[in-house]
């Protein structure tokens, strides 16, 4: 078996690059070849990406994408998306278009809180532990003065702070909870480096106090680390027409549309199974946004799917309503998103995308990403109640597998002609292929790639 490699980190990229196409590679010079085409042409470039995170060798590229056409209250915005999955662009496009003209999204920004932990272990009286942290709560602030002083210039820092008994889920185990307002930043530095503070200073008080007997300062931090759960940093996206309106692009009645548009949300509220893909559908529009604005869509991912089980089961983020002649359809999603710090300074693109949206502030960027998710499952289940996704998914989905084949550019135009009005499936792609190259079949454009 092959041993550890030791101190790879601190080999240079050209020696890292050596090693792994030299250990791992048939042909370790077309391996590194490959890479290095990936590299920015400008050297400075890709000195700042290599430094984004360790043992960079190469980038990885993702397709930008624009969605232009949003009016989101009142204002006109061309979404940045970063997204390898073909549709989601065109679905969020055609969204925008379509509620362009019936009024836009219309968003509310419910809450901005973030909340941090310090999780704790302790043995002793609690109502004593509790009284003591009460009447040093300033002690708490003071302790972080110097890492809260520029939060606090810009109109955030630290909201609330509490003990919390947790011990009836597990035994000793209690939590510091404290709340943050963050501006326009994601908050997590500021917040963890609040924290780590906190769970110093509340050690320092048990050791110090006079109140506790020595066997009541027992007290152990387990971690103290930000919650990506923010149920309280909560945006609403909205849109709305008379049912009247919904026609463009359906075979069906507005009222028939609007009825089965309002029972495929309702499956989705009970069935996870249907919330599941239903919620995917959402996150393709939430994610490609996060991701081109510089934000962490791992944390918003996580955040979204703990809201989405909050009562217990797994259901929609979306919500459908049709009353009185009146379609309202609109999502409730937590997003705890930053434009200023983080990559959003450094990454040259990013920078480009929040340009794009005119340098939103993190509240503006929460209602511009949540409207990109309800714009996306507007489209999903528009298709879906009525043509089904494959017809418009496949047809996007047409050049992928061309491109697969290596189909010449005037193959790809007589074969995406022809598509124009037949059906596309993977099968009927290959097939057309293989009739205008005039070939049998792929196997061996396939066995040579
Ligand atoms: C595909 O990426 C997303 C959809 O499956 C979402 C949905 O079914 O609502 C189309």
């Amino acid at each position: 078996m092959q041993k550890p490699i030791k101190g790879f980190s601190k080999l240079t990229k050209q020696g890292k690059i050596e090693w792994l196409t030299h250990q791992f590679f048939n042909s370790p010079e077309e391996a590194q070849t490959l890479l290095k085409s990936y590299w920015h042409q400008e050297p400075k470039t890709q000195k700042l990406h290599d430094e984004f995170i360790e043992n960079t060798l190469s980038n990885f590229f993702t397709p930008f994408g624009v969605a232009p056409n949003f009016k989101i209250d009142n204002k006109v915005y061309a979404l940045p998306m970063a997204i390898e999955e073909s549709s989601v662009v065109a679905a969020a496009a055609k969204s925008a278009s379509f509620w362009f003209a019936r009024g836009g999204f219309k968003t509310t920004i419910v809450s901005t809180t973030k909340i941090g932990h310090v999780h704790f272990m302790y043995t002793g009286n609690f109502d004593k532990l509790n009284q003591l942290f009460e009447a040093e709560k300033a002690r708490f602030l003071a302790d972080t003065e110097s890492i809260t002083a520029n939060m606090r210039a810009r109109g955030g820092g630290i909201l609330n702070l509490e003990l919390k008994d947790k011990t009836s889920e597990l035994a000793n185990y209690y939590q510091l909870e404290a709340k943050f307002e963050t501006c326009d930043s994601m908050g997590a530095n500021f917040i963890n480096s609040c924290l780590e503070q906190f769970a110093q200073t509340l050690e320092e008080l048990v050791a110090e106090s006079e109140m506790l007997s020595e066997e009541e300062k027992d007290l152990q931090v387990v971690m103290r680390i930000l919650s990506n759960y923010t149920p309280e940093c909560l945006v609403r996206s909205e849109v709305t027409c008379k049912v009247e309106e919904l026609t463009e692009g359906t075979e069906i009645s507005p009222a028939e549309f609007a009825h089965k548009f309002e029972q495929a949300v309702k499956i989705a509220e009970i069935e996870p199974y249907r919330a599941t893909t239903h919620n995917k559908g959402i996150m393709n529009g939430i994610d490609a946004v996060v991701i081109a604005t510089g934000n962490d869509f791992r944390a918003v991912e996580a955040a979204c799917h703990t809201y989405a089980s909050r009562s217990g089961q797994y259901r929609s983020l979306t919500h459908c309503e049709v009353t009185d002649g009146i379609f309202r359809f609109w999502i409730e999603v937590p997003l705890a998103l930053g434009t200023v710090g983080g990559l959003t300074s450094l990454h040259p693109m990013v920078r480009f995308a929040l340009d794009m949206l005119q340098k939103p502030s993190a509240e503006e960027l929460m209602s511009i990403i949540a409207s990109s998710g309800l714009a996306q499952n507007f489209a999903a289940l528009r298709a879906l109640v009525t043509t089904g996704i494959q017809k418009g998914h496949m047809k996007m989905h047409l050049l992928n597998i061309l491109n697969q084949l290596e189909a010449t550019e005037a193959e790809k135009k007589i074969i995406i002609e022809h598509f124009k009005d037949n059906v596309v499936s993977h099968s009927a792609a290959v097939q057309k292929f293989c009739e205008v190259r005039g070939i049998e079949n792929t196997q061996q454009i396939l066995k040579n790639r």
